[in-house]
């Protein structure tokens, strides 16, 4: 059925009326789905709409009558939408962008566009638009076709990097009888070890986008950290880097692939010693390893004070791909956060810039 309104849409076009613009105008501005801000020649807010007012978190009426100063040093403005303010105008006004892209602190994605000159005789409008959506599917999208791409590039990857490691693995048992000699069996067990799981690696997750059959075994968290910490710590020391691995309390046994589970911790590591490289003052780098029981759960932390991330590095990191180094593959923490969801847990990471970040791996134990 359609309704008076919907009716009065389908009524021929008729002489417009003068005098009930502006209201009519108004009330379709106040109504649209984009936050609108006007200031006329002078620089005064002379509109401002419902959906702006809102995001500003501000009423209209201490709004209207503003300049841009005004708006920027308004005491109910919060600290947050006071940088977003500012940032849009710079980066449009000043920088003469046309729009601006932002993400507010609720995790919401934000347009902001300008429309000023001739065509606005001298006043300046400014609109704010609502993209998170848009975002959300645009990051689907861009996943998808990730995934999609690492699934052709893992096989010729594979092919690649197997064949030198054949060669390597070789050597190493043929210097076996002279390391023997020397008393350094270990390192080449080590490097054997290495070079297998290596081979695994490879060959589990990059000779296919599908996720591969965890070899489910149990596991003892504490063995697990201190083997991974062991191998790590000959890396961190020539970082000038400290790895400080906390006690654990009580035997904390999980279930699962233990070469998938050493690759994460391993993978998180490595992330924390680059974080630290990547910082540029001379504070000492500290990496804390440990794990703690937590209901039916263990979680296992690592934590540096690396260089942290900001807010757009944290909402894309488990991307496929997404890398902020120079050498990087990005695949370390999507390959990581696939593993841990296989076996029934989750990461979550926290993280503040020039101070540092902690991620925490949550997983189900065996009872
Ligand atoms: N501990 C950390 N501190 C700061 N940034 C990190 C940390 N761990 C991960 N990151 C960020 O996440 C990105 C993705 O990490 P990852 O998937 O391991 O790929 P890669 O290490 O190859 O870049 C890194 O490029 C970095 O920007
Ligand atoms: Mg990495």
């Amino acid at each position: 059925m359609i309704s008076q309104y919907q009716e009065s849409l389908l009524l021929p076009a008729r002489t417009f009326q003068s005098g009930s613009m502006d209201t009519t105008y108004e009330d379709v501005l106040e109504h649209v789905d984009s936050g609108i801000l006007l200031f006329d020649e002078e620089g005064v807010l002379t509109f401002v709409n419902k959906q702006m007012y809102g995001m500003l978190e501000l009423n209209r009426h201490s709004l209207l009558g503003c300049t841009m100063a005004h708006l920027l040093s308004h005491i109910q403005l919060g600290r947050f939408k006071k940088k977003q303010v500012l940032r849009s105008y710079r980066e449009m006004v000043q920088k003469g962008k046309q729009s601006y892209e932002f993400v507010d602190e609720y995790g919401r994605y934000w347009r902001a566009s300008l429309c000023c000159g001739e065509q606005m005789k001298g006043s300046y409008l400014f609109t704010v638009k609502e993209i998170s959506d848009y975002k959300l599917i645009e990051q689907t999208a861009y996943q998808n076709d990730s995934l999609a791409m690492l699934g052709k590039l893992s096989a010729s990857i594979a092919h690649e990097i197997r064949n030198p490691l054949t060669a390597i693995r070789g050597f190493i048992q043929l210097l076996h009888p002279h390391l023997h000699q020397l008393g350094k069996e270990e390192y080449g067990r080590i490097i054997l070890a290495e070079i297998d799981r290596a081979n695994d690696i490879i060959h589990e997750f990059l000779t296919s986008s599908k996720p591969s059959v965890p070899q489910v075994s149990m596991i003892p968290v504490s063995a697990l950290l201190k083997e991974v910490v062991l191998l790590t710590e000959s890396e961190a020391l020539m970082k000038g880097c400290q790895i400080n691995l906390h006690p654990l309390h009580g035997d904390m046994i999980i279930s699962g692939d233990v070469k998938q589970m050493k690759q994460v911790v391993l993978n998180m590591i490595r992330n924390a010693l680059e974080a630290i490289t990547e910082r540029d003052d001379d504070q000492i780098g500290k990496i804390e390893v440990g794990a703690r029981r937590e209901g039916a759960e263990v979680r296992i932390f690592i934590s540096d004070n690396g260089k942290g991330m900001d807010i757009l590095t944290l909402d894309r990191l488990f991307n496929p791909f997404f890398t902020t180094k120079e050498n990087g593959t990005g695949l370390g923490l999507s390959v990581s956060d696939r593993i841990i969801k296989d076996h029934g847990g989750c990461i979550s990471v926290s993280s503040r810039v020039n101070e540092g970040t902690r991620f925490v791996i949550s997983l189900p134990l065996i009872q």
